[in-house]
């Protein structure tokens, strides 16, 4: 179990008492609200801590108002529209927006705009806006409060943001968040019914408006637990972790983008232990494994990034979810959980301030429901390294390559040769199917001898990832536990647990050799089947029309329960068509096809289990890669 905190002793206890005393006598108490909830007609919200401006209001328009602890439900209207054009306007908040309901609006606060063709001087009136409701329409000036529903703190007139709480049913997260007016996150306090799971607020979309500057504005973001916050404590998917370090002091510039460019970051979600894969039963000892909902519901969520999966897969109330991919973390969570995402071409953005697999391997990228979303959420991560072409007519490349189809007689074979055959369509070229041993027994260096790419590229990976996470996590991690619990080691779940020792029995020359075969790889794919006939090996536009798309399956339809006992956990050995965008650090997306049937054991019925496809392209190219406008 993990050690902290350790029990306080009676001397400590006494300790920390006359020190409160001591305190008590110098200074005056640290009061601080962390929000409340509330429920309205049923609904429940949040109450935030941090209060948007103030509001003059005569303290007895609002009398007949309902309120709770002295805070009202209001409205805020800032659109320039005539009182006659409130019933409308409040009809489309409901529509876009899962937060403002009709009961808000009892108390309405309109912007005071000379383009309205009211009559002066009524300042406060009473109108039939709603069915069934009179509301109490307040004219009033303050031209920075957006739009939408708020609480109302009658003694002083502040108003505080409102946020919808849901129900964790996936277990998706580790710890909601609100952001703070300092810039900084905080845990959210709240708790509404749901069997052991935590409650995550969503703020009103009426807040935010998508401009240039933000084409976020307002997008509901989560965020695996591996990267930083300022203000929040990570776990990595290890409780010892969470326990031993204190609150990040600095978010990192991927993240930070995001925020810069408007996103509404909701909370920190699961990641298989240090982001190394691991199956639901067994392996996820420290915390529970996220809830696929495809299928009968009793699915393996896939991992690492299994908690932007789960929820994303689960949620309407949440835009998209940022994971990270090294051998596959966001692609298998996505594929199986019937989702876009996709793995970068690597080295898009700076991942400081995020926990290491292996940096020469680790990506940040997105899953997410939306495709439109996802250019305008690469183009703000990824930056000047991102090149939409949403804005062209995109030239494409005509030749597209099949990896690893399924045989004939699966049934979800169909939609992989529908796909390929209408991408050869759409781009005007043909597809075929490429067996990479084939071209690498016909190509392969020098170096490789005469082995085979399965034999060649065994370990490389398996290298790669544990010796440089023992290196840069592990290591000082046990150095920072050991020191501040007596010299005790911390718990690790079974499969880092024996990647890591894998890392240990190995040469330190292993890591040099495997570096060697990953850069041998890229040579060799980059030349003989991403530049086909041509040798030009540079990442411009160009080259993403001239360079083949490679296609093979992110998920068949094949159930993978996640009460199944599938023996202890192993090392990734092997060679398999995944592997390619991890070595070659070119773009990498998950596509949604289809679904098949499935019989499951949990429900007597058949189900339905999703397919997706994987596409390739070469490097840089991420941008390519994208549905038309
Ligand atoms: C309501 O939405 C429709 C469709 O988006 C729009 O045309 C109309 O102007 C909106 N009405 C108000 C009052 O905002
Ligand atoms: C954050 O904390 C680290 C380590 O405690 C320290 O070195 C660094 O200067 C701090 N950074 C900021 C921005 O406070
Ligand atoms: C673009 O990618 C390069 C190479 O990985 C990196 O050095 C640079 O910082 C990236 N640019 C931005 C704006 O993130
Ligand atoms: C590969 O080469 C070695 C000698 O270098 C030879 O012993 C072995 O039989 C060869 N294997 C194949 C499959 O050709
Ligand atoms: C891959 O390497 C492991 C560990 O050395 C070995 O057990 C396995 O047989 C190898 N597989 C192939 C295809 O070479
Ligand atoms: C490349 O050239 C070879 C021989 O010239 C030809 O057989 C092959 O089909 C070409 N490949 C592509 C992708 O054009
Ligand atoms: C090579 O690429 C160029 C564009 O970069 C294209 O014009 C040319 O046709 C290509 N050649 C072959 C043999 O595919």
């Amino acid at each position: 179990m993990a050690r902290s905190p350790r029990p306080a002793s009676v001397w400590s206890l006494g300790h920390s008492i006359l020190f409160l005393l001591a305190t008590i006598t110098t200074t005056s108490a640290q009061l601080a609200s962390t929000g409340f909830s509330v429920t309205l007609n049923d609904v429940y919200y949040f109450v935030s801590p941090f209060s948007s401006g103030k509001i003059d209001v005569r303290r007895d328009s609002l009398l007949k108002v309902p309120r709770v602890l002295g805070f009202l439900p209001v409205t805020v209207v800032q659109d320039r529209v005539a009182h006659s054009d409130l019933t409308k306007l409040f009809a489309n908040w409901t529509v876009i927006d899962d937060v403002y309901q009709a009961a808000f609006s009892e108390a309405i606060f309109l912007a005071e705009s000379s383009g309205r063709n009211e009559p002066e001087g009524l300042a406060v009136t009473e109108r039939q806006i709603l069915p069934g409701l009179s509301s109490t329409v307040i004219a009033f000036k303050d031209s920075k409060i957006p739009s939408g529903p708020y609480f109302l703190e009658a003694a002083t007139g502040s108003l505080y943001p409102v946020y919808r709480l849901y129900e964790d049913f996936a277990g998706a997260f580790t710890e909601p968040l609100i952001p703070t007016p300092d810039g900084k996150f905080q845990p959210m306090s709240a708790k509404i019914p749901g069997s052991s799971t935590l409650s995550v607020g969503v703020p009103s979309r009426l807040y935010f408006t998508k401009t240039a500057d933000k084409p976020l504005a307002g997008v509901r973001l989560g965020v695996k637990d591996i990267y930083s916050l300022t203000g929040v404590k990570r776990s990595n998917g290890n409780r010892a972790w969470y326990s031993l370090y204190p609150p990040s002091n600095v978010t990192g510039p991927a993240i930070q983008r995001l925020i810069d460019a408007g996103a509404q970051i909701v909370g920190l979600q699961k990641t298989s232990q240090f982001a190394n894969g691991e199956f639901a039963t067994a392996d996820w000892v420290d915390y529970h494994a996220p809830f696929n909902p495809r299928g009968d519901g009793y699915e393996d969520a896939g991992s690492s990034s299994s908690g932007a999966g789960a929820s994303i897969s689960s949620y309407e109330w949440l835009d998209i979810a940022i994971g990270s991919d090294t051998g596959g973390s966001i692609r298998g969570p996505a594929g199986i959980q019937g989702l876009f995402g996709n793995r970068p071409s690597h080295g898009l953005v700076s991942l400081d301030h995020v926990m290491p697999l292996a940096p020469t391997l680790d990506t940040p990228g997105f899953i997410l429901r939306d495709p439109y979303l996802w250019d305008a959420a690469s183009a703000a991560i990824y930056g000047n390294n991102y090149t939409s072409f949403g804005n062209e007519k995109a030239e494409y490349p005509q030749q597209i390559y099949t990896l690893e189809f399924p045989p004939a007689s699966d049934p979800s074979i169909k939609l992989f040769e529908d796909f390929a055959e209408a991408l050869a369509k759409f781009v005007g070229g043909a597809a075929s199917p490429l067996d990479p041993e084939v071209k690498w027994a016909a190509t392969r260096p020098a170096e490789a001898g005469n082995a085979t790419l399965s034999d060649f590229f065994n370990t490389t990976y398996a290298t790669i990832i544990t010796k440089e996470q023992t290196a840069l996590l592990r290591d000082p991690f046990y150095r920072d536990y050991a020191a501040a619990h007596s010299n005790r080691r911390p718990f690790i779940n079974p499969t880092p647990l024996i990647r890591w020792a894998y890392g240990d029995s190995l040469p330190a020359s292993a890591l040099t050799t495997a570096l060697a075969a990953q850069t041998l790889f890229t040579t060799w794919f980059t030349t003989h089947i991403l530049s086909s006939n041509n040798t030009t090996t540079t990442t411009t536009t160009a080259t993403c029309h001239t360079t083949p798309l490679l296609l093979y399956p992110a998920a068949t339809g094949l159930s993978l329960p996640r009460n199944l006992y599938a023996g202890p956990p192993g090392i990734p050995f092997g060679f398999y068509a995944s592997r390619i965008a991890s070595f070659a650090g070119v773009p990498d997306l998950v596509f949604p096809l289809g679904e098949v049937g499935v019989m499951s054991d949990v429900t007597g019925q058949e189900e339905r289990l999703p397919v997706a496809v994987s596409v390739l392209a070469a490097r840089g190219c991420d941008g390519l890669l994208r549905l038309e406008g």
